[in-house]
Parts: C-alpha cells; sequence; structure tokens
C-alpha cells in the first residue's frame, strides 16, 4: 500500500511525506512534547507552533474558551522566537525520520522574509509554512490572507529567500479564499494550507464581559470541519499546487473526506488536546480504510470525491 505524498512537486528539494497526515500548527508545541506518548517518527509531518522573529510572551489570559464541538482560542502566537528555536529545536528535528515545518508570521512582508532567510538551510527543518491568517494578534497575520495582492507580496517576499519548499496557509476570514490561493500559487506557494481559525467569541454571562482576555478568538474543532471542507474543495478547484486540509479532524472518516475533496494530505489540530495520539488514530483508521477499499495507493483517492473530479488530480 503506498501512503506517501509530494507536497512541493516544483521544488528543487521537494516534500515527500511518508503519508498524509500531519500535525497542525500551534496544537503539538514543538513534536518533543507528545514524542513520549507515541511514535510520532511515523507521521507524515509535524508542524510547529508559529514561530516570530522575536520570543512573544502572547495574550491576556484566559485564551482558551470551549464551544459547542468545538474551542476558541486567542494564543496570540507565544513561542520562544526564531532563535531559540534554530538554537534548541531544530538540531533534534536533524536526528527525526519525520519532516518538521516551521510555521512562520511576521507583522511586516519584511518580517516574513528574514524569518525565511534565517530558516534556510538550518538542518532538521524540511519546509514552511507561512502563517497569513492568525486571527488572534494585531498586526501581521490574519490582514495578508485577507487580499490576493498582499498574499502574492508575502508569498513571493518567502520564495526570495529561501530554497525551502513553502506552504501557504490561508484564513478563512476572507470573501474570497480561492482569489487569495490563486495569488499565493502564482506568486510561488509550493503548496496551499487550509484553514485557519474563523473569528468567533464568547460572553462571560457572569461577569458581563467578553470571555476571552483578548475579547476575540479562532474558533477549531469540528465545529468548523464543513467550513474547512468546503474550502480545500473550492481551493482545491482553483489551483493547480498540492492543497492541505486542515479544521475539525478528529478521526480517519474525516481525513478521508478532506483526501476526497483534493486534498493532498491533512493536519491534526483540535483533536490533540483530547486524544493525544489522534494522528496515529488518523493514519491507521486511513490504512484500514484502504485495504477494506482495495485502495493501492493514497493518489486513487485525492480528489475522488469531486464532481470536477479531473481538476484535483495532482
Ligand atoms: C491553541 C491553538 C493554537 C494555534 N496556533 C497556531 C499557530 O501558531 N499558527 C497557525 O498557523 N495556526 C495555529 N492554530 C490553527 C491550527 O493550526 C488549525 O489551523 C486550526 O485550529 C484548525 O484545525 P483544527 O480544527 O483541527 O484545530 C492554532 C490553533 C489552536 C487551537
Amino acid at each position: 500500500m503506498k501512503l506517501s505524498v509530494q507536497l512541493a512537486p516544483k521544488n528543487k528539494q521537494g516534500l515527500l511525506l511518508a503519508n498524509p497526515v500531519m500535525t497542525a500548527s500551534g496544537t503539538f508545541g514543538y513534536g518533543t512534547e507528545y514524542s513520549h506518548l507515541f511514535d510520532i517518527q511515523r507521521l507524515g509531518a509535524i508542524v510547529c507552533k508559529g514561530t516570530t522573529l522575536k520570543p512573544r510572551e502572547g495574550n491576556p489570559q484566559p485564551r482558551l474558551a470551549e464551544t459547542a464541538s468545538g474551542v476558541l482560542n486567542s494564543i496570540g502566537l507565544q513561542n520562544i522566537g526564531v532563535k531559540a528555536l534554530i538554537k534548541e529545536k531544530a538540531p533534534l528535528w536533524a536526528g527525526w525520520r519525520v519532516p518538521v515545518i516551521v510555521n512562520i508570521v511576521g507583522e511586516t512582508v519584511e518580517d516574513y522574509a528574514r524569518l525565511a532567510g534565517e530558516l534556510d538551510g538550518v538542518a532538521g527543518i524540511s519546509g514552511l509554512e507561512v502563517n497569513i491568517g492568525c486571527p488572534n494578534i494585531k498586526a501581521g497575520g490574519a490582514e495578508f490572507g485577507i487580499s490576493p495582492d498582499s498574499a502574492a507580496e508575502v508569498t513571493a517576499a518567502v520564495k526570495a529567500a529561501t530554497s525551502l519548499p513553502v506552504l501557504v496557509k490561508l484564513t478563512p476570514n476572507t470573501p474570497d479564499i480561492a482569489e487569495v490561493a490563486r495569488a499565493a500559487a502564482k506568486a510561488g506557494a509550493d503548496a496551499i494550507s487550509l484553514i485557519n481559525t474563523p473569528r468567533g467569541m464568547v460572553i462571560d454571562i457572569a461577569k458581563r464581559r467578553p470571555l476571552l482576555g483578548n475579547i476575540f478568538g479562532g474558533l477549531s474543532g469540528p465545529a468548523i470541519k464543513p467550513i474547512a471542507l468546503y474550502t480545500v474543495y473550492t481551493v482545491a478547484g482553483a489551483v493547480e499546487v498540492p492543497v492541505i486540509g486542515c479544521g475539525g479532524i478528529t478521526t480517519a472518516d474525516d481525513a478521508i473526506e478532506f483526501i476526497m475533496a483534493g486534498a493532498s494530505a491533512i493536519q491534526v489540530g483540535t483533536a490533540n488536546f483530547s486524544n493525544p495520539r489522534a494522528p496515529l488514530d488518523v493514519l491507521e483508521g486511513i490504512e484500514k480504510f484502504m485495504k477494506k477499499e482495495g485502495v493501492k495507493d493514497i493518489a486513487e483517492l485525492i480528489g475522488v470525491g469531486r464532481i470536477d473530479k479531473g481538476q484535483a488530480m495532482l
């Protein structure tokens, strides 16, 4: 049974995953936090926490609220900063079989380019995921993903600064995500990841105040799965680069839906909080499904659920 997928077919280095199951940024730390719980080397790839030029403390507490079938978060990109990541994390990753992708976020286009430049050529880093859709910080993140022009500008700047494969991660908080995806692909994105969290909020009625310290947050978990699936289906029909699906994936069946919609790989996020072994369960479930259905190569499933099948085959 062949499970491997190539996420950067146009990139010199390429980004070959042993299987299509990845972890979503911000929900799996730096990978090290989970390595005692299961064999994380079996995963397709690990995407680490969003990384900025300088370390960030993040937003005021509370930063997490449970909602119906979901979680609202306003972490605000708490992270150790790119220098510490290169010094402390990358050397560990260099000894891993599983590729690690660094999620980057800046406040300006130049920040993104500098981050990409600093990470270029660092042993242990197999690719970059450019977060242009974080709803939880004032400057940077979300606004770059709202318009096709700014998405293209960030993508081009990152591509010019690195030879690593570049995945561009989009926000659903935009009127036409397919247009944004097209612009990022045209500017050189090797693949498109989607979605980051749609914006939401909760009011604490006892306190008569917004519950989150940041007032607003990003919604994740099963509540957003249909939105994520819709965007994956739409974007996979709009671009020729691989699409990576993310949003509410909790089981293998969820993952297979995204793959059938046109995703070449998927990311497991919020599900890690209730079941730290979720990515491996998803992988084993996909294998079981393929065996049961007589599917020999995962490529046979990519985009098979599309009405416009041809367009999704990558
Ligand atoms: C606590 C938390 C922190 C997150 N941090 C990041 C981040 O640093 N960078 C990023 O691109 N996405 C971040 N995300 C978004 C996830 O990677 C993912 O896109 C989103 O949660 C949808 O997937 P899910 O429903 O499977 O969680 C975060 C999500 C959560 C819940």
